[in-house]
């Protein structure tokens, strides 16, 4: 079965530990956690203090996506406080050497490692490194922001990467403008994890936002 991601970025900060409650008891799977630095995407969101303090408080899974430049600087500080995933965006890489090097340090830290690729970017651009990552992030809006409409190129990305997965262990997420909708449409297109903010963490009734994802 499919897992469900909400993104905080669409939690009220102010009362985080209840809405961290409440995703936990609707069936949410994972926290999603969204960084973004003002410079590898034009906004800025939270770092690692306020994650430390979301670790010491829930026994969930915190799956991070750093949307930032120079990722490599900031890991260390990430994986201290509490991640057990990292995704950072293959796009903020100057090379394939600091890539796998990145793909590499994270590991070594005994914690899972994905790759995410923004709407332009093609799967074939980071094939090379199927075979060492955890997960593919597939970015189905242009990072930044919550809210944005799906878009469908998605689709086809997930369909190659399901199928090219063929006895390696990375799993696929989907991130970006996910509903019952377009959720389903990922699923049929082979993808693991959806991530989803607005969807959840608007709806009225958060059990059955996440029964209909899943
Ligand atoms: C976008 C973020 C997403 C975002 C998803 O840059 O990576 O995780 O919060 O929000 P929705 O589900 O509202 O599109
Ligand atoms: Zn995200």
């Amino acid at each position: 079965m499919v897992k469900v991601a909400p993104s905080v970025l669409s939690a009220n900060f102010a009362e985080l530990k209840k809405d961290l409650d409440m995703i936990k008891a609707c069936g949410a799977d994972w926290i999603h956690y969204d960084v973004m630095d003002g410079h590898f995407v034009p906004n800025i969101s939270f770092g690692y203090s306020i994650l430390k303090d979301i670790s010491k408080v829930t026994d969930m899974y915190l799956d991070v996506h750093l949307m930032i430049s120079h990722p490599m600087k900031y890991v260390d500080e990430f994986i201290k406080a509490g991640a057990s995933l990292i995704t950072f965006h293959v796009e903020a890489m100057a090379n394939e050497t600091s890539t796998r090097e990145l793909i590499q340090h994270i590991q070594n830290q005994g914690i899972h490692v994905g790759l995410s690729i923004k709407p332009t970017t093609q799967v074939d651009e980071i094939e090379k490194y199927l075979d060492d990552v955890d997960l593919v992030l597939v970015m189905s809006v242009e990072p930044g922001f919550g809210g944005q409409s799906f878009q469908h190129q998605a689709i086809d990305k997930i369909r190659k990467l399901h199928s090219l997965k063929n006895g390696r262990h990375f799993i696929i997420e989907v991130d970006g403008g996910i509903n019952a909708e377009t959720g389903l449409l990922c699923k049929e297109a082979g993808v693991d994890v959806l991530v989803a903010g607005s969807y959840v963490f608007q709806a009225d009734n958060c059990q059955k936002a996440i029964d209909s994802l899943k």
